[in-house]
């Protein structure tokens, strides 16, 4: 309620990645004291447990926060007092990076959605696993999104990947392959089959060396039914655990928001409420190609208790959350969870 009726109205007066910041600088400020989280955690309430099993770990329950809110995990003990299972940090690049000029992230509130091209703006990989070592979390699961620079060309994407991974596999609990986001130049033309083959048999090969932990690639929305498909089976052919689905979209259909003030937005990727029914589909085809063979993270669009219940309908063991969470606010976890207890 406090979310809704003061804080919200307060930071969507900030332009939307400075209220972002705010946000998150508070959260971080929180992570680093046992009071403070003790207090959130006292504010949000208990969440509910159902533990679910995916990738081959076990999530208290199937709720986490999305890559790119917490980009270089600064505030891991605060994600887990408002009661998430999981928390995917990244994406990080072996290099740090400012990503894209600023103006960079847009809200539409009449949309419930943002749109953005940061560009994986982070401090890089190695201050990312410093920090998670760092951390005094303790029931959270941390997945690790990797990528790769922006001045790296696909040629040389793969050397990129495995350095980021080097970097933060041993503080993390998953590891999330992006070749999705609009936002980095031709990152996407990795989904082709050829380069996908090559990255993800990298990648997996290089996660098994290490000791074995899981490794998920997160796909886009705007690929056809038989891409996804050929993706995802692609995926566990090449010895991968997970699906990640979806990134943002690039599509701009069906918005509320006037055309003349979303062009003066410009390029990036559109997340929230509009994706919430193109992602969930997605979601469907995925599992319908990998069966049972790997486990499915749904993103994209939730805001209800009923969007966590329809991705896990559709065939999402997990499901997470990030536009949803700017609108909704901290209480968000717990007002979820009627998902999965009832
Ligand atoms: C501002 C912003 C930054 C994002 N950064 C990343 C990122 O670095 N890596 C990534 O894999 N996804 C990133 N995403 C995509 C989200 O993880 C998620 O896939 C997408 O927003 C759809 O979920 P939602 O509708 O709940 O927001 C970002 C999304 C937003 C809004």
């Amino acid at each position: 309620m406090m979310y809704s009726s003061l804080i919200r109205p307060l930071l969507f007066k900030l332009p939307a990645e400075d209220a972002h910041n705010v946000a998150l600088n508070g959260m971080k400020l929180a992570a680093r004291s046992g009071l403070a989280t003790g207090l959130l955690r006292a504010a949000v309430g208990a969440v509910p447990s159902a533990p679910v099993t995916a990738m081959g770990l076990t999530f208290k329950h199937p709720l986490g926060l999305a890559a790119g809110m917490d980009k270089n995990a600064v505030a891991l003990r605060a994600w887990e007092a408002l009661g998430f299972s999981h928390v995917e940090i990244g994406t990080v690049t072996p290099r740090p990076q400012p990503g894209n000029p600023k103006p960079r992230m847009f809200r539409l509130p009449e949309d419930g959605a943002l749109i953005n091209r940061m560009g994986f703006n982070n401090g890089g990989a190695e201050a990312a696993a410093a920090r998670i070592k760092a951390s005094k979390h303790r029931d959270l699961l941390v997945g690790g999104n990797i990528g790769r620079n922006k001045t790296t060309t696909n040629e040389h994407a793969v050397d990129d990947y495995l350095a980021a991974l080097n970097a933060i596999y041993s503080c993390v609990d998953y590891l999330a392959v992006n070749v999705s986001s609009p936002n980095t130049p031709g990152l996407r033309d990795l989904q082709s089959e050829a380069s996908m083959r090559e990255l993800l048999t990298a990648v997996a090969r290089e996660a098994r060396r290490l000791g074995g932990k899981p490794v998920a690639v997160k796909i886009d929305p705007d690929s056809t039914r038989d891409h996804v498909q050929r993706t995802a089976s692609l995926a566990v052919e090449c010895g991968l655990q997970g699906i990640i689905a979806t990134n943002t979209t690039v599509g701009r259909a069906g918005l509320q928001t006037p055309q003349s003030a979303v062009e003066a937005m410009g390029a990036g990727g559109l997340s929230g409420a509009p994706l919430t029914r193109r992602s969930t589909e997605v979601i469907g085809w995925v599992r319908e190609a990998v069966g049972t063979d790997a486990s499915v993270i749904g993103v994209g669009g939730v805001r209800s208790a009923q969007d966590v219940i329809d991705k896990r309908n559709a065939g999402a063991d997990l499901v997470q959350v990030y536009s949803g969470f700017v609108y909704a606010g901290p209480a968000m976890v717990r007002e979820l969870s009627p998902a999965w207890t009832a």
